[in-house]
């Protein structure tokens, strides 16, 4: 059924009525195996546990690659041809029965960050696969082609999907992630080739549509008693790197006055950032998530620090003005304590909104399904952010306990992913019916 995008968007088109007709009808009854999802959840969990109950399978480490392999082999079990991109992003394809459509796209990461839960990503990784394993063991043939896209080194600043928007650049390549390795050696590490990231690039009209499953990681469908939250945008993440340099020098020797501490100046920095995101109206927010002061000893003033700085908001402006705040600021710190600041942007995903006409295939398919819905924000990064820079994008959210993640604690009730699993499912199917022009 050939739709026109603007009207889609509009609500004008009845979805519901149009595609009642035809070979859905008998598609409606279809479920996936919630227990399935499960028993892999809990298989994948094995690579990377660490003794607090959690994983650490950050990306490009040897964990990241066992788990990798675990997840291609239940690809081809849901009968996906699997691969590996160039830029290490691993693809599991169907093939659908139209002629010349592009791919729908959905899927989610498997990294997570150091002493990490097991649902981040986790959730809409293998309930995608369950999706096409579903599909599979039904003899459903969709008419779109479909790819189950599992997104390298989401956590470290979302370098998969960046590789596919064309926005991952030479230079980021160098930067030592969270395994030790730069990006660049850990994007060979998982057999991708970081000197063909160019084939990867697509543009918009390559792909259909991208539909991202993903728990919450906040407490607001719990304490609601709601079961699917319907994302209706996606926060904007920059980074920094923030280095201060002071002078080393005895600290037993050197009087209080005449002293240049790092440290001390990164203390009053982190303050500041906290006082300055807090004293706006909305719901921005900014983090000092890491710190190294060097040289590190208890008997040496620190001489140098580095600090990542991380804001985040849905509106790009917001985040720009409270940068703005925070460098002026830092340079007063400076001048009252004789250190520099140096600042480098290092990552940056701008916020964005998903598809409206999605957002309704999504509700009308949990209604069909009788789960309860509400629109909300993603205050978490997520791949799809990328994905919406080149096509239209939906996000299902289930539940997360105590609205806890990053965190060996986060964790999602079983029924609650299974019901998000099938939301996914089905608005995978409803979109198979339009040709979005
Ligand atoms: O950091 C984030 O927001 C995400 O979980 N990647
Ligand atoms: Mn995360
Ligand atoms: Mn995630």
């Amino acid at each position: 059924m050939k739709i026109n995008r603007r009207e889609f968007n509009r609500g004008l088109i009845g979805t519901a009525g149009a595609l009642a007709l035809g070979p859905f009808k008998d598609q409606a009854h279809l479920r996936v195996n919630g227990a399935r999802i499960i028993q892999n959840l809990n298989a994948l969990a094995e690579f990377g546990k660490n003794p607090q109950g959690g994983v650490s399978r950050v990306a490009y480490s040897e964990a990241d690659r066992q788990g990798r392999e675990y997840v291609m082999g239940l690809m081809r079990t849901a009968k996906l041809d699997a691969s590996i991109d160039a830029a290490g992003n691993i693809l599991g394809r169907r093939a659908g029965s139209g002629a010349n459509l592009p791919p729908q796209l959905f899927g989610s990461h498997i990294d997570t960050v150091p002493e990490g839960g097991n649902y981040d990503g986790v959730v809409g990784s293998l309930g995608s696969i369950e999706v096409a394993q579903t599909l599979s063991e039904n003899n459903i043939k969709t008419r779109h082609p479909l790819e189950v896209i599992i997104f390298q080194n989401e956590e470290g600043g979302l370098i998969g999907s960046r590789a596919i928007d064309g926005e991952l650049t030479e230079k980021e390549l160098d930067l030592v992630s969270r395994s030790g390795k730069t990006i660049r050696e850990g994007i060979k590490f998982i057999g991708g080739d970081p000197t063909r990231l160019a084939g990867v690039k697509r543009k918009r009209g390559d792909i259909a549509a991208y539909l991202e499953l993903h728990i919450e990681q906040g407490g607001t469908l719990e304490a609601e008693k709601i079961q699917i939250g319907i994302v209706e945008g996606i926060v904007g993440i920059n980074w920094w790197d923030v280095t201060i340099e002071g002078f080393a020098n005895h600290a037993g020797t050197t009087p209080m006055n005449r002293r240049q501490d790092a440290l001390l100046a990164a203390a009053r920095f982190i303050e500041a950032v906290n006082r300055i995101v807090t004293s706006m109206e909305g719901r921005q927010v900014g983090t000092v998530g890491r710190i190294q002061a060097l040289p590190g000893a208890p008997n040496v003033i620190p001489g140098k620090v580095v600090l990542s700085l991380e804001l985040r908001d849905l509106d790009e402006a917001k985040i720009k003005l409270l940068y703005e705040k925070i460098y002026v600021e830092a340079l007063q710190i400076a001048r009252a304590s004789q250190t520099k600041f140096a600042f480098v942007e290092i990552n940056v995903n701008v916020p964005a909104p998903t598809d409206r006409g999605i957002r309704r295939l999504i509700a009308e398919a949990a209604n069909e399904l009788g789960l309860t819905t509400r629109l909300m924000p993603s205050g978490a990064g997520h791949d799809a952010q990328d994905m919406a820079r080149i096509a239209p994008v939906g996000m299902i959210f289930v539940p997360s306990v105590a609205g806890i993640s990053h965190s060996p604690r986060e964790f999602s009730r079983p029924g609650d992913i299974a019901n998000g699993a099938n939301v996914l499912l089905h608005t995978l199917l409803k979109l198979d019916q339009l040709d979005l022009s």
